[in-house]
């Protein structure tokens, strides 16, 4: 079956995934979709050369897809017809942080991930009007803080299949350590975890967490004994080193492979592996991808229910206290006063509609933030 793959926004995350995805195998075609197709060539020539080095020879190319423009996005999107499609658009991703002066980062990285949802959100919002409008039915995966964008998108119909990474990347940690532990091969344990982008950031610190810590489900089996022993959530916790910054992407884009190739394979095929944001719930899921399709996969004992609340009450930990039926959310008040004291940014509750002025504020605050006084910086003045 061929496999058309649709990346839209090539920034980092896609960038390094359009490198690796060129060289699987059963990937026959790649379309980049891109504000500016000419920026993207040499990206496409490298990821081509680089396939083709090893072997592999997708057809790749990329198209000018500007999603703002929902009419013109929806044909483009319509014209590519993709098997797949992978979205990661952002107003500022999350290593932006790690860019800048450690005085200036310091006292936002206590505000929690939360705090950048506007930045995240407005081009989701706005891609997947695009998407609604071109009527494709095929599965499209999200990128952008999938935990708390999603179900917000979900408030106005707008849900992608699901998201990536997160809870993924907590997974292998425990099979790495579940196996060595147990003398068995990493690949016959089998994890089922519920859990939210806010437990993921206290997974790979220096140190176990001495503060309270976000709600989870975890079970791990292998060779079919249930494990329960008191130091599982040892095992979670323990320090995991990791290089900083944009290495980061190298493990979210292992998720994402397996995750296209999930939805690739057959009809038949069902793939065990974990998402959040799936149908536009909360937080993180273990899930079977199957037939193009996507559905819980929790095991004896664990209702859907106590899976979404504990993904819900999750959300706080991340600097979001709720979303509200309407798709409007609040700020904790932690973090809400993070952003008045340090931007000066004054919102605590961003309505729907209102997504769009709160990222260009949000964006234009943090710019000014950078370039001012002592914490100004020549390198990130040229990116902001
Ligand atoms: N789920 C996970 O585990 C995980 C892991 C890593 C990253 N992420 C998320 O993935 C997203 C992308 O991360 P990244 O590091 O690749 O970001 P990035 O390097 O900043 O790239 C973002 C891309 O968004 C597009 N874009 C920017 N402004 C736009 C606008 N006004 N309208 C339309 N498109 C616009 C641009 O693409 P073009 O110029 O090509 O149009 C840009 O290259 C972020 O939300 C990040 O948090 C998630």
């Amino acid at each position: 079956v061929p496999l058309r793959v649709l990346l839209i926004s090539l920034g980092q995350l896609n960038g390094l995934l359009l490198k690796l995805l060129a060289r699987v195998p059963e990937v026959s075609e790649i379309v980049v979709a891109t504000r500016e197709p000419a920026r993207a060539e040499p990206a496409l020539n490298l990821a081509r050369m680089a396939a083709g080095a090893e072997g592999c020879y997708p057809a790749l190319r990329s198209v000018r897809l500007d999603f703002n423009q929902a009419e013109a996005a929806a044909e483009t999107l319509r014209a590519i017809d993709p098997s797949v499609t992978f979205a990661a658009p952002s107003l500022q991703s999350w290593w932006v942080l790690d860019q800048i002066p450690k005085e200036a980062s310091a006292p936002l990285r206590s505000a929690g991930y939360g705090a950048w949802l506007p930045l995240q959100l407005a081009p989701m919002i706005r891609l997947m009007k695009a998407w609604k409008v071109s009527g494709l039915t095929s599965p499209v995966i999200g990128a952008p803080y999938p935990d708390v964008v999603h179900p917000i998108l979900a408030t106005q119909g707008l849900a992608p299949t699901c998201g990536v990474g997160n809870v993924d990347e907590i997974v292998p940690k425990i099979a790495w350590r579940a196996a060595s532990a147990l003398s068995v091969d990493p690949g016959r344990v089998r994890v089922h975890l519920v859990a939210h982008h806010a437990l993921e950031t206290l997974v790979f610190r220096d140190a176990p967490p001495q503060e309270p810590t976000p709600p989870y489900l975890m079970r791990i089996q292998a060779a079919d004994q249930v494990l329960a022993r008191p130091d599982l959530r040892d095992w979670l916790f323990e320090p995991y080193p990791l290089p900083g910054g944009l290495d980061f992407h190298f493990l979210t884009v292992g998720s994402a492979i397996r995750l296209i190739r999930a939805f690739g394979k057959g009809e038949r095929v069902k793939t065990p592996l974990h998402v959040p944001g799936p149908a536009g719930l909360p937080g993180g899921y273990p899930v079977i991808v199957g037939e193009g399709r996507i559905a819980l996969d929790l095991p004896p004992g664990w209702t859907r229910e106590q899976a979404i609340e504990v993904n819900r009450a999750s959300h706080r930990w991340d600097g979001i206290d709720s979303i509200a039926e309407d798709g409007s959310f609040r700020y904790t008040d932690q973090t809400a006063t993070l952003l008045r004291e340090t931007l000066g940014f004054e919102w605590d509750r961003v309505g729907f509609d209102e997504v769009g002025s709160a990222a260009e504020e949000l964006r234009h605050r943090f710019r000014d933030y950078v370039r001012g006084g002592e914490h100004g910086n020549r390198e990130v003045r040229r990116m902001v």
